[in-house]
């Protein structure tokens, strides 16, 4: 069995507590000789602010490209609120995110016929819900130049930030979209603001040029983004695959997780362009929630949405679908248990902490994997 190397980065917050129940699970499936796991870890965020005095170290990086997969746990809080905002925690996420190139940003929002009463819309327009936002995330306004905030001299400042989009980097994105929603239900739709933004108007071109040209077979519709994120609390049942860039795929994919009950449910995967000699892809696993400094060390942190990243990692970085559906029904059993983190608490249902979900999880997938 080959040996895979991974980067744990389990970062700040309740990133190390859900990066913990990934490990016992790395560890089982070495145990049980399901997979041949080589781990290393490293700081990230504040956690290497305060070691290195960097948002990641130099020596990361390199671990992280040398890895065939980057596990992230979480950054930031309270504690950096002061720093540099050029070392500031989330710094070490986006480094990683342009670094490693990895531009594709797929978030599926699944709801678990558990916790369909857990989301803020009613049951019936959220049962069986399963869709896949793609985010762009290595361009646009996260990352253009100029990015500043000017002193106009009169006691005035002005901020600038730049939303820009290259022909290349709208193709590549549109073609995984596409690529994707061939193995789905055939559908896409992208998402821009055409009637007000430039980025917009080419965003929408490419996209469109990309479909004639290639994907034809494939449905595409276009929405501009608010009437995008108007109709996903609305209907969201009507999406397969949404694609946009990388500020709206940053609001609409928090939004999505809120159709699944809690922040804490959302996975996410993110892949760069196949190397064309080996066909592997650079690859980051990172849950879609942040580092809740308000319920950090408490135990009290959701670890599904760590856990299922894993799970996106054995699918995609590892060609391990059975197993990552087998861990996707490790976490519906333990939904179908009763048991739930307090973010998806409801009357009727048993209150865990972070460590009995991991537990539940691990055993429901020791039983029928190993
Ligand atoms: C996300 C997060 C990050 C982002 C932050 C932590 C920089 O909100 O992954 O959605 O804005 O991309
Ligand atoms: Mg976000």
């Amino acid at each position: 069995m080959a040996t895979q190397k991974l980067l744990l980065l389990p970062g700040d917050g309740i990133g190390p507590e859900t990066m913990r129940e990934v490990k016992a699970l790395i560890a089982l499936m070495n145990e049980a000789g399901l997979a041949s796991f080589e781990i290393e870890e490293d700081f990230v965020g504040g956690a290497a602010y305060d070691a290195h005095g960097a948002a990641i170290s130099e020596d990361a990086m390199a671990k992280a490209e040398a890895a065939d997969a980057v596990l992230f746990g979480a950054v930031g809080g309270p504690k950096w609120d002061a720093v540099p905002y050029e070392q500031r925690p989330e710094a070490g996420l986006l480094r990683l995110r342009k670094d490693l190139a990895v531009f594709a940003n797929l978030r599926p929002a699944i709801v678990y016929p558990a916790l369909a009463d857990a989301s803020s819309l009613k049951r019936d327009l959220v049962e069986g819900l399963d869709i896949l936002i793609l985010r762009e995330l290595t361009g646009g306004v996260y990352f253009g130049e100029p990015k500043e905030i000017r002193d106009l001299g009169n006691s005035q400042k002005r901020a600038v930030d730049t939303q820009v989009y290259d022909t290349f980097e709208i193709e590549r994105i549109a073609r995984v979209a596409f690529d994707l929603a061939k193995t789905r239900r055939n559908k896409v739709t992208s998402m821009e603001k055409r009637n007000v933004m430039k980025s917009g108007v080419l965003w929408h071109d490419v996209v469109d040029d990309v479909h004639k040209r290639e994907y034809a077979d494939v449905e595409l519709e276009h929405m501009l983004a608010d009437a995008g994120g108007m109709q996903l609390v609305r209907a969201p049942k009507q999406f397969d695959v949404i694609v946009t860039d990388n500020l709206f795929g940053d609001m609409l994919s928090d939004v999505a997780a809120m159709l699944t009950g809690s922040l804490g449910m959302l996975p996410s995967a993110s892949l760069g362009a196949p190397d064309p000699a080996s066909g592997k892809r650079r690859a980051l696993y990172e849950p879609v929630h942040g580092s809740a400094p308000d319920i950090a060390g408490t135990g009290a942190a959701n670890p599904i949405a760590m856990i299922a990243s894993f799970g996106m990692c054995l699918r995609y970085s590892f060609g391990m679908g059975e197993l990552a559906d087998t861990l996707d029904a490790a976490i519906a059993a333990a939904l179908d248990q009763g048991l739930r983190t307090p973010d998806i608490w409801s009357e009727g249902t048993r209150k865990v902490g972070t460590e009995e979900m991991g537990a539940a999880i691990r055993e429901a997938f020791r039983a029928e994997a190993a």
